[in-house]
């Protein structure tokens, strides 16, 4: 592909070390990933920066409640982003963290050219103020009266009371870059998008900018500020400042002038709850400062459960760890990218996971890969087709009228229109699903090809043996190519498709874009299936990705960390298969004090079990009760009594006490 070589910087947001990681970081991680792996395809110049955000008030609370130092909590749950990212294939180039002595003297490089800095009104950029308002630590930030629930002053975010808080603090005079703001966003040359998103941004400029406070008191986990060291930077200025401490600005390094200062885009990723940091406070920061702002920034959308907020206090989280596990890599980086347009809000279901891996990957990828690759190998020997004339013209038979000449070729790679430059271009738009379905529309006709020209049919016949060659041809190259296209998504299944090529197992260079690299005669690799199906009935791995896991087991993440050396994984969890039962009939079991023999409705079946707690309970009161069953023990006989299955109970002082329900639960169904 012939565009000019560019120099990118690609960044996600630092994220906060308050807790480990959940999949709205994985989302964006993932994506700024694949952007940059497809932006090397097409041979620009890129460095993928993410990192950790880690000083704050939340910090030093949460570290103090778990007694260990800021530090100590800081490099725990940093090292467990970088032991996700690991498992999700992540390829940064830069982690950075906030408490390196890198970040903290570049910041105070940027901060001394914010002390002498003027606003475009002539005035000083930083002045000292007083501060009074209602301050939410949970945000570490200040909330308009306005925005708090009563009684209480509630932040609406944590559910949590604000502080009123008074103190000294210095400014930065944002309410006078209104003006070069609105240019900068209405001109394109701070790129916001989607479209939305930049016209809710000017909307807020149109409000109004007020000045907002830079350093604060009564944080101590911080970068003291030089004129004030009981005051601390404010935490947005310190972590915004990681996008150009990272690349060296502190001692004017080499990444810092390529990728910055001498860089041709500086994009940040971010989500839709940042956009006012990231479009507004950090350019007029670095405008103030001297240094050039970012020139392009996309926020992507939010991703939901049950169309409500992710939220460890209700309950409906996605695990990163479990959705890794589940089904691998690929699939996950593959579902997260696909499933939606990256700017727009989704709603995440394990159905719609394992259903798109099927749908997709298993049937629509993975069989093109495999019946592509032996047809090849079974009536070429094991090598590399011959490349041949064109097989069958259009409209001849057997063929029907897939167009298979040379134009196909043509059009999968022409420089401008072909497949491979409309991917790429859907890639540089941050439109993954729209690379993924452009490239899909593609698996879909090679998979018609190949239906209708009928590769069996013409292996009959010795006088076609020219025609199938260069079907066969032009089908396992048109399967490299997607390989290539799609390694930005899924790099591990692209370099196996690479190896049963025979090509070996590696990433595609941007010279492998180019069409006929497959050299006839060359020996094809071994065919292993890409995506084995998954059966929503047998599979043992049917763990729902909606629960909370354990951290990731590379990292301790208590001091404790014996106490979770024995803990199970959820896929252990998953095999005890926790079902509501309802009880039908009770009976004490004769001859026993505590037996007490039950009847029991599964849903599909009824069921006989026995449990000790006939001292506990009257078998009359047990009728009608909705009670926890494990449904798949082995049976048991106790006392000469059939048992299949156990009902789950506490025991208080010897004394049963069932598990049962809080509203109503259908016999059957599933306890999770
Ligand atoms: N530390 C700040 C960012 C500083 S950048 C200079 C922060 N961190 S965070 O840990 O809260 O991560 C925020 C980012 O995580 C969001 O902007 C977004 O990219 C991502 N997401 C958090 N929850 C999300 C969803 N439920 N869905 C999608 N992404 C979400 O803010």
């Amino acid at each position: 592909m012939t565009v000019p070589k560019r120099t990118l910087l690609v960044t996600t947001p630092i994220y906060y070390v308050n807790d480990l990681p959940h999949v709205g970081h994985a989302y964006t991680t993932i994506a700024a990933d694949t952007l940059t792996r497809a932006r090397r395809l097409a041979r620009h110049d890129v460095f993928f920066l993410t990192g950790t955000d880690e000083h704050g008030q939340n910090i030093e609370r949460i570290a103090r409640e778990k007694g260990i130092t800021e530090q100590e909590h800081c490099d725990r749950i940093s090292a467990a982003f970088r032991a996700l990212w690991e498992r999700y294939d992540i390829r940064y180039d830069r982690f950075i963290r906030t408490t390196e002595d890198v970040h903290r003297r570049g910041v105070l490089k940027l901060w001394e050219r914010l002390r002498s800095a003027k606003a475009p009104d002539g005035r000083d950029a930083v002045y000292l103020g007083k501060y009074s308002g209602w301050y939410c630590p949970r945000c570490e930030g200040f909330k308009d009266e306005e925005e708090l629930r009563q009684p209480g002053n509630v932040c609406p975010d944590h559910e949590r009371s604000c502080e009123w808080t008074e103190e000294e603090n210095f400014f930065f005079r944002l309410s006078a870059y209104e003006g070069w703001l609105r240019e900068t966003i209405e001109g394109d040359r701070l790129l916001i998008r989607p479209e939305s998103r930049k016209n809710e941004i000017l909307g807020v400029v149109k409000q109004g900018l007020k000045d907002f406070s830079v350093s604060r008191a009564r944080v101590k986990w911080g970068i003291p500020v030089p004129e004030q060291p009981d005051h601390v930077l404010y935490v947005w200025v310190d972590a915004l400042s990681n996008y150009v401490t990272a690349l060296g600005f502190a001692d004017d390094g080499e990444a810092y002038r390529r990728y910055w200062a001498g860089g041709d885009e500086r994009l940040h990723l971010i989500g839709k709850d940042i956009i006012r940091f990231h479009c507004l406070y950090w350019p007029a920061i670095l405008e103030a400062a001297g240094v050039l702002p970012p020139n392009r920034e996309f926020a992507q959308g939010f991703i939901t459960r049950d169309g409500r907020k992710l939220s460890k206090t209700t309950g409906n989280v996605i695990d990163p760890i479990a959705l890794v596990e589940r089904l691998g890599p690929d699939a996950a980086r593959y579902f997260l990218l696909r499933e939606a347009p990256y700017g727009a809000d989704w709603d995440f279901t394990d159905s719609a996971f394992v259903a798109r891996y099927n749908a997709d990957l298993a049937n629509d990828l993975g069989n093109l890969v495999s019946r592509a690759l032996t047809m090849a190998a079974r009536y070429g020997e094991g090598k590399v087709p011959a490349r041949g004339e064109p097989p069958v013209a259009r409209g001849g038979t057997p063929g029907g009228d897939v167009d298979f000449t040379e134009t196909f070729a043509a059009s999968v790679c022409a420089p401008n229109d072909g497949l491979a430059a409309r991917v790429l271009g859907r890639y540089e738009e941050i439109d993954f699903s729209g690379a993924l379905t452009e490239l899909w529309s593609w698996v879909g006709q090679f998979n018609q090809a190949i239906v209708q020209v009928q590769p069996w049919s013409l292996a009959k016949d010795p006088q076609r043996r020219a025609e199938l060659d260069a079907f066969l041809y032009r089908l396992i190259e048109g399967v490299r190519l997607v390989a290539v296209l799609v390694a930005p998504v899924m790099p591990r299944a692209s370099s196996r498709i690479f190896g049963m090529l025979g090509l070996g197992e590696r990433e595609p260079s941007p010279d492998d874009l180019a069409w006929g690299r497959l050299a006839p005669g060359a020996p094809l690799g071994t065919i292993a299936p890409l995506f084995p199906r998954v059966d929503k009935t047998t599979d043992q791995k049917e763990t729902p990705v909606s629960e909370t896991t354990p951290p990731a087991a590379a990292t301790p993440l208590t001091p404790a960390s014996a106490a979770t050396a024995d803990r199970i994984d959820i896929a252990e969890f998953a095999r005890v298969e926790l079902r509501a039962a309802k009880v039908i009939a009770a009976e004490k079991v004769s001859g026993s004090k505590r037996l007490v023999k039950l009847q029991v409705d599964l849903g599909t079946e009824s069921r006989q079990l026995v449990a000790g707690i006939a001292e506990s309970y009257d078998p009359a009161a047990l009728v009608g009760k909705t009670v926890v069953v494990v449904a798949n023990l082995k049976p048991a006989n106790l006392m000469g009594v059939e048992s299949n299955g156990m009902v789950l109970a506490a025991a208080i002082d010897g004394k049963a006490v069932l598990c049962t329900f809080d509203a109503e639960v259908a016999p059957g169904t599933k306890v999770k």
